[in-house]
């Protein structure tokens, strides 16, 4: 198949294109470079670089006999979007649309999106399933479900085929060492830790110890970027011979914030230095998933995602003093 993947340069994005490409696929990217990382872009991808938001680049891309969209190009720190959604609206919804009008043009029927554990909100049980109401409590959440049901309207009245494959907490980097370039402004936890680990940062900030968890500290369910990307090939896969289905992708398999810092430190050699301060708003205790259904429909695992394996693949990239196997 001939795939455009939007934000293929990105941190997400490189890894899918890799495996797509591994996969025996064409691949062009779309990506603005907002956050894209030049190193990371595939030699055998054709590269396009240009934003959702213009519709005559758009035209042209699709007009490439492009087979299937993998769509990933967005913002994604839920924090900023509650000071600038209009950021959000615009990158996210504006430029979701633009791509599925493109699409349609081009009769392109078949949508593997990039959502996100975000469109769940606060865990009302564990471990989160598909059916748990969606409740997101960030802008950056409702701009993924609100890109949902607008799949499920395209899909009802255009023939739309599409996959929604909510992640979980994405981490790690590529288990061969391929793709090295750092993601841009990263403001999730294990890139904090890398970063104090190799000194970039003399230390972080623990958002709180006295939750209802075995430390105290918060428990996440960690997927490894590399089975993220396997899950979309999979998906693309599927979707050729069957209907259009929604999944998590997660491992059900929880870690605090201080198991990461203990398993970083283990792997690194060095020590790294926390400040426990207060609790970050709209954070919950903890937020695990199953992935049952990912399991059935596509046959996908996890193979990665253990902390050890995670952590290691990102000390490659971080360590100062070269690779580490
Ligand atoms: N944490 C710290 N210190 C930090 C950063 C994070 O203690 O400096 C803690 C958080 O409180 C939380 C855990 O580490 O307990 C993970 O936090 P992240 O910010 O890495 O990730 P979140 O779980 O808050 O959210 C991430 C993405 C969301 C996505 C969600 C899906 O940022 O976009 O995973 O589960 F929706």
């Amino acid at each position: 198949m001939k795939v455009l993947v939007t934000g293929g340069a990105g941190y997400i994005g490189s890894h899918v294109v890799q495996d797509l490409i591994n996969a025996g696929h064409d691949v062009v990217i779309l990506d603005d470079m907002s956050l894209g990382c030049v190193e990371n872009i595939h030699v055998k991808a054709e590269f396009v670089e240009g934003s959702t938001l213009d519709e005559a680049m758009l035209d042209d891309v699709l007009a490439k006999n492009i087979d299937a969209v993998v769509h990933l190009a967005a913002f994604k720190a839920a924090g900023e979007s509650m000071t600038d959604p209009e950021k959000y609206s615009r990158n996210n919804l504006n430029g979701t649309t633009n791509v599925l009008n493109a699409m349609m043009k081009h009769d392109v029927k078949t949508f593997v999106f990039s959502s996100s554990a975000a469109v769940y909100g606060y865990p009302e049980y564990l471990p989160v399933d598909e059916k748990h109401p969606v409740k997101p409590i960030n802008y950056y959440g409702y701009t993924k479900l609100a890109i949902e049901e607008n799949l499920k309207w395209y899909s009802e009245l255009k023939g739309l085929k599409y996959a929604a494959l909510r992640y979980f907490n994405a981490a790690g980097y590529d288990v061969n060492g391929t793709l090295s370039g750092l993601e841009k402004n990263p403001q999730n936890l294990l890139p904090i830790v890398m970063e104090v680990a190799s000194g970039v940062r003399k230390s972080m900030n623990i958002f709180g110890d006295d939750y209802d968890t075995k430390d105290g500290t918060g428990i996440r369910d960690y997927i490894h970027v590399n089975d993220l990307a396997s899950a979309h090939v999979s998906a693309l896969e599927y979707l050729q011979e069957n209907d259009s289905f929604t999944v998590n992708l997660a491992t059900g398999a929880g870690y605090s914030v201080m198991d990461v810092i203990k398993e970083a430190e283990a792997i690194s050699g060095h020590t790294i230095k926390y400040n426990i301060v207060d609790r970050r708003p709209g954070d919950p205790a903890e937020l695990i998933a199953t992935s049952k259904q990912a399991n059935e429909l596509l046959n996908w695992e996890a193979k990665n995602s253990d902390l050890n394996t995670i952590l290691k693949s990102m000390w490659n990239v971080y360590n100062p003093e070269g690779k580490h196997d």
